[in-house]
């Protein structure tokens, strides 16, 4: 197993769920040179014998280039030293929100990411929640979206009693449904209204009533945090007694941490995908994901 640049604070968590397995976990080096050029190596010594690969690699705010092209080098590295199968396990898998072309010029950066990955001979991918799961038909090799809301409710704060499960938008909603059949209840997902003659916008649930009720909104990603801030004022306007977030990857980008605090949001739960964030209550997703890998038999952990 090889971890990327900066992933230290996954380490732990992976050591923890394979202790008893022969795997060797073994960070990559890296370095820039003095012009800014990025250096990678895999200390190929500790593991000579071995013809498995796990990468595992996740960004970080502003650090998405410098991921993109360290995952490509590990790759290459891996196979010119004779690595024959290379699994990848990236949590978050940037750029996968540019999934189509929005405006003619535009690139489809997800298909660049994922198809250079498998040209430069990846062989398997895992990840977490992807924005759009159709994206992955851009990795020309076995993949797996792992979707694990069911380990929210390892966390015990996280609400169980009256509770509904809403989704931003109709998009997203197969994520509210998911998680509202593992707490066995109701959910649907925010509709937005544009009154004609103000031009204000104002979300409602489609169906349910939330008078009353503790919400939690789930979603994918929180980046600015300008979604779940508005939603929830909209769900507390609209008599919800608590709202709380569910998402499987907290970037918080800009301010998006002060603005949540300073949010009526109760609590924001996140997978552990991304580096850890203030005010963030996570939950690990690494057993279901070594689980998942195992039940794929793709490479024997
Ligand atoms: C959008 O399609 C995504 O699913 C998220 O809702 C969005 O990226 C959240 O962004 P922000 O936190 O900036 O509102």
């Amino acid at each position: 197993i090889i971890l990327g640049p900066r992933t230290e604070w996954l380490k732990k968590h992976v050591i923890e769920k394979i202790s008893e397995t022969t795997a060797n976990v073994i960070s990559a080096e890296h370095k820039r040179f003095p012009d800014g050029e990025k250096y990678v190596r895999i200390p190929i010594e500790n593991c000579s014998q071995e013809k498995e690969f796990l990468v595992i690699h996740t960004t970080d705010i502003g650090r998405q280039d410098e991921f993109v092209w360290e995952l490509m080098l590990m790759v290459n590295a891996i196979v010119n030293s004779g690595g024959q199968k290379i699994a990848l396990y990236i949590p978050y898998i940037p750029y996968s929100r540019q999934d189509k072309q929005f405006r003619e010029g535009e690139p489809v950066s997800i298909e660049v990411l994922l198809s250079n990955l498998s040209y430069q001979g990846a062989k398997a991918l895992y990840t977490i929640d992807i924005h759009n799961p159709e994206s992955l038909v851009f990795f020309k090799g076995y993949s797996t979206n792992i979707l694990a809301h069911e380990i929210f409710l390892s966390h015990n704060e996280f609400p169980r009693e009256n509770v509904i499960v809403i989704s931003p938008d109709k998009g997203a909603l197969h994520r509210a449904k998911i998680l509202a059949e593992k707490i066995g209840t109701e959910y649907d997902y925010l509709e937005k209204h544009r009154n004609r003659i103000t031009g204000e916008i104002t979300m409602k649930p489609k169906q349910l009533d939330v008078k009353n009720k503790n919400i939690v909104i789930v979603d994918d990603i929180i980046s600015t945090g300008g979604t779940i801030v508005k939603a929830s004022q909209m769900l507390l306007e609209q008599g919800a007694e608590n709202v709380y977030v569910a998402v499987s990857h907290a970037l918080m980008a800009g301010n998006a941490v002060e603005k949540i605090s300073q949010s009526k949001i109760k609590k924001v739960f996140a997978l552990n995908t991304l580096p850890p964030r203030k005010n963030v209550e996570y939950v690990d997703v690494t057993g279901k994901v070594i689980e998942t890998i195992r039940e794929s038999g793709i490479i024997q952990l």
